[in-house]
């Protein structure tokens, strides 16, 4: 799905190298705008996730890596991003802070992953949905690559209903490709579009203005779907894309 579909008419969407562009601009003073504001929102999200020892998580669009020391020791985290700049930063960090839950960072487009279907226990996007150029995508993705009855974790910020902010935020559309993610990204579209069977909610970070979701990986019902539209399921992937093995484990 293309990601117009998430953007009032006329309003420019994302594209990858925006993206890049985007945050090689922001790598090196992102921890210093967004490290203190969103950590109370990963705080939530890793607490809600209850990783358990040995369970398999990954988290999407890992950027600098602030959430990294955030998981249990016991478990098994690996991240990916498109932006080699902010995943560097991640890398550090981890070298940094002995951080052995960690045990791969990958620099990889989550729209089109290269792990097998259900590699993992737990999928988690912070802070991405509204900055991937195609969000069903997305979310298609994670479901592949997570167990059928595992979990996925998003947290975003949605389109406000506040009419002041909204406005504003609506005010700020056009300006996405330089920002870098879309500030008028609704959350009724996402869930509709995205068919995510969302198990709670609640609201995260200043004024609540992020908000949590926790989703079932309903799977099947999605493949369902794409099948009744006449979508062919991806197949598995290898993982042997030099570029991918990057940041493989130090
Ligand atoms: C707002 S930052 C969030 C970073 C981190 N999750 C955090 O909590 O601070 C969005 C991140 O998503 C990454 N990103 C955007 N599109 C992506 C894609 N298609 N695949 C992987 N990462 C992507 C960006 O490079 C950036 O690091």
């Amino acid at each position: 799905m293309h990601c117009s579909m998430w953007l009032a008419p006329g309003r420019t969407c994302l594209d990858i190298d925006a993206i890049r562009i985007a945050y090689r601009r922001y790598a090196r003073l992102y921890d210093f705008y967004f490290g203190a504001l969103f950590q109370p929102g990963r705080k939530a999200v890793v607490e809600r996730m209850n990783c358990r020892p040995g369970e398999q998580v990954l988290e999407v669009g890992v950027g600098t890596g602030l959430s990294l020391p955030l998981y249990p020791e016991e478990a098994l985290v690996t991240g990916v991003d498109i932006s080699p700049d902010m995943l560097r930063r991640a890398q550090a960090r981890k070298i940094r802070g002995g951080l052995g839950q960690v045990i791969d960072l990958r620099l990889m487009d989550a729209e089109n992953m290269d792990f097998d279907d259900n590699s993992f226990d737990k999928v988690v996007a912070m802070y991405v949905a509204s900055v991937v150029p195609r969000p069903a995508r997305l979310v298609d993705e994670m479901r592949r690559v997570c167990r059928p009855d595992g979990e996925l974790f998003i947290v975003n910020h949605f389109h406000s209903s506040n009419p002041v902010a909204g406005g504003i935020e609506n005010l700020l559309a056009p300006l996405s490709q330089v920002m870098g993610f879309r500030p008028d990204f609704g959350l009724g579209t996402f869930i509709h579009e995205t068919g995510l069977e969302v198990l709670d909610t609640r609201p995260v970070n200043l004024f609540g203005y992020w908000t949590l979701l926790r989703v079932g990986n309903n799977k099947s019902e999605r493949a369902d779907l794409g099948n009744a539209l006449g979508q062919r399921p991806k197949a598995a992937a290898s993982g042997k894309h030099p570029a991918h093995a990057l940041y493989r484990k130090a």
